[in-house]
């Protein structure tokens, strides 16, 4: 009886009004814990909603390591996840980790996390009113869209990869002694490598098993009910298979379905091309992309010059 009163007066975690995160943010605190007895009858309404539709959509678009990472976490349908349940099956799989954060976490701070095989989460879902769209990411797209792919060992060790790349950014920029240079420099290191994790982390498609079938592995796409029908069946969608001279060089636009996806073989494929990454890194190819979306704001710049050491 007194768990009911406590969810029926829950403030809520909703993305737009969350007063537990706001008073996190004015503290300056970015790792949290998740206050499960916060969340609303509402925002598990939310969940329920969000996760019964995508079970046809995700059946027929997803790509099979995604089918079989949602069935490996036992998700509750009705509720929103606790995390350390998430955890509890994740972990064993891939040494993965969802790290409850409080919201935007600066480009080193994160890839650095993926290093240390942990995930920054956010805990808040957006509101029941709004399913359809949502600009920042909430813990639908964070725990049904990503952590699903980090179940996958070959997936899973891509993104460690891609930590040891902000690594190897952070090294060669330190060497720079001209401190303009310097960040003119990192600001085009993160714009591409913030360019290619949006077009396969989040946006990837990959060759399916069958000639000409795509199915579907970034997060973005599989968070999305109109957008996982939208990507592999509109005319409107120019898909290409990958070529990173493209992908590092084309900007994005975060508010409106992609015109423009690409496509990888395999997850090996993915691994290699984030290796390939990092050599051109060192071959300083990154370090004069083309202009445009996405701008790179002063802490992403500030968390590469001054990053955690390790
Ligand atoms: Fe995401």
């Amino acid at each position: 009886m007194a768990k009911a009163q406590a969810f029926e007066t829950a403030v809520g975690l909703t993305t737009t009004k969350a007063p537990f995160i706001e008073e996190a943010v004015n503290k300056g605190q970015l790792y949290i814990h998740q206050p499960y007895e916060l969340y609303s009858e509402e925002n598990h309404e939310a969940w329920r909603c969000l996760f019964a539709r995508m079970q046809d959509r995700w059946q027929k678009y997803a790509n099979p390591h995604f089918l079989r990472g949602i069935s490996n976490l036992c998700l509750d349908p009705d509720r929103v996840p606790r995390l350390e349940d998430v955890n509890k099956f994740l972990n064993p799989l891939t040494g993965f980790k969802a790290k409850p954060v409080s919201g935007y976490v600066p480009a080193f701070l994160f890839f650095d996390c993926l290093r240390n095989r942990e995930f920054p989460t956010t805990i808040t879902i957006r509101d029941s009113k709004t399913l359809d769209y949502l600009p920042e990411p909430d813990i639908f797209h964070d725990i049904a869209g990503h952590v699903p792919m980090h179940t996958d060992r070959a997936f899973a060790d891509t993104l460690v990869r891609f930590g040891e790349c902000a690594h190897t950014a952070a090294e060669l920029v330190s060497q720079i002694p001209d401190e303009q240079e310097k960040v003119r420099r990192v600001a085009s290191i993160i714009k591409a490598m913030a360019r290619f994790f949006w077009f396969t982390i989040e946006f990837g498609l990959m060759k399916g098993s069958q000639p000409g079938e795509l199915k579907v592995y970034g997060s973005g796409l599989l968070s999305s009910y109109g957008e996982l029908e939208y990507c592999v069946e509109s005319p409107d969608v120019q898909r290409y298979p990958i070529q990173l001279e493209w992908v590092i060089n084309q900007g994005f636009e975060i508010d409106h379905y992609q015109p423009l996806l690409f496509i990888v073989d395999s997850f090996d494929h993915l691994f290699d091309l984030v290796g390939q990454l990092e050599q051109w890194m060192k071959d300083g190819k990154l370090n004069n992309v083309a202009p445009g979306e996405p701008g790179i704001g002063e802490a992403d710049i500030r968390s590469f010059l001054e990053p955690v050491k390790g």
